[in-house]
């Protein structure tokens, strides 16, 4: 039996996931859900943006689907992002954020990429201090074990992909220390997988233009956390948005799927969400963590065919509810 924790979170996340679970149990129908809470609606009940219990759940089932949440405007003591919270006590350590071209909703036709973004370190590990009342400080940390690590990730991923170019992006001509031991450690592994011939590497800012001058010259793109939140946003232009971007924040024997965009409480309520980062994100569950590809390939396909066929645009208040019985008729 295939056990899937279910964080909805906060706004369109009630939404998005609910729909992406229904379209998720016609490929496994012995899918048993699990619920959990996550978010600022559950720190307002609990006092807690992550309850140990959530944790729990998440080990339990080994797979999760989350929707999104919501964060205070103003810093609230006790209070951190959940889905932060979530990537480090579950270590989560390696974010895959693939990014495609779809018919309708994609403006050029021949991007295939993935982003695997570092998800447990960096810039992330949250330890910011006031060196004076004029210096602030923030630290970056770069371990040898996890570099190598989102390196044997990639290997992974290569070879399922049949990745023609895997590149690593840095900033280490600025940053010979972190971006230098994340580089080398990268290749290491990869030399010893055998892929050197196919390895390659860009400064972050190169990579971001060539993003968008000629993002069909990419393929696999391996860097750190911080750099990757912000390619896999720019790069997500490709795929149509970030309304059409999924992610997958994968562990070991542990993966939490997980729509790009937040809870977008602007339109939360109102049916006008799209719902298919999160049935996207599950598409990587089932490909990544399940390992079955096929059930992937015909979810991902019955989207291409959506939205060939289909206008998403005016659906209005029916978007989340047209798309979810309009694909479910194409699987
Ligand atoms: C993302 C988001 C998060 C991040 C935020 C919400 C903390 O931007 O998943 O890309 O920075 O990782
Ligand atoms: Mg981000």
């Amino acid at each position: 039996m295939t056990r899937l924790c279910v964080i909805l979170g906060d706004g369109i996340g009630q939404e998005v996931v609910p729909t992406a679970i229904r379209v998720l149990e016609r490929l496994l129908p012995d899918l048993q859900i699990v619920e959990a809470e996550a978010g600022w609606g559950c720190f307002e009940r609990h006092g807690q943006s992550v309850p140990e219990e959530t944790l729990q759940r998440m080990r339990e089932c080994g797979a999760g689907l989350f929707g999104a949440v919501s964060s205070p405007s103003k810093q609230v003591e006790g209070y951190r992002s959940a889905i932060l919270t979530l990537r480090q006590c579950l270590e989560l350590n390696v974010n895959l954020r693939p990014v495609r071209s779809w018919p309708q909703v994609s403006s050029r036709a021949d991007v295939d990429l993935l982003i695997l973004r570092e998800n447990s370190e960096g810039l992330y590990i949250g330890r910011e201090h006031m060196q004076s009342a004029d210096l602030a400080v923030a630290e970056r940390h770069i371990s040898r074990q996890a570099s190598e690590h989102i390196a044997q990730r990639a290997a992974e991923v290569a070879g399922l992909r049949a990745s023609r170019r895997i590149t690593l992006v840095h900033k280490a001509n600025v940053l010979p220390l972190t971006c230098g031991l994340f580089r080398d450690s990268c290749r290491q592994v990869l030399a010893t997988a055998g892929l050197n011939n196919i390895v390659d590497e860009r400064l972050v800012d190169v990579a971001a233009l060539q993003l968008v001058e000629s993002p069909d010259n990419f393929d696999l793109l391996v860097t750190t956390n911080l750099f990757g939140d912000i390619l896999s946003d720019l790069a997500s232009h490709w795929s149509g948005g970030l309304g059409m971007a999924p992610s997958l924040n994968w562990g070991q024997g542990i993966a939490l799927a997980e729509p790009v965009h937040g809870s977008a409480p602007d339109i939360a309520g109102t049916g006008k969400a799209n719902p298919l980062a999160a049935i996207l994100s599950s598409a990587l569950l089932l490909r990544y963590h399940w390992r079955a590809a096929a059930l992937a390939d015909q979810l991902e396909s019955a989207v291409e065919r959506l939205l060939a066929e289909v206008s998403i645009t005016e659906m209005g208040c029916e978007t989340t509810q047209r798309i979810e019985q309009e694909l479910l008729r194409r699987l």
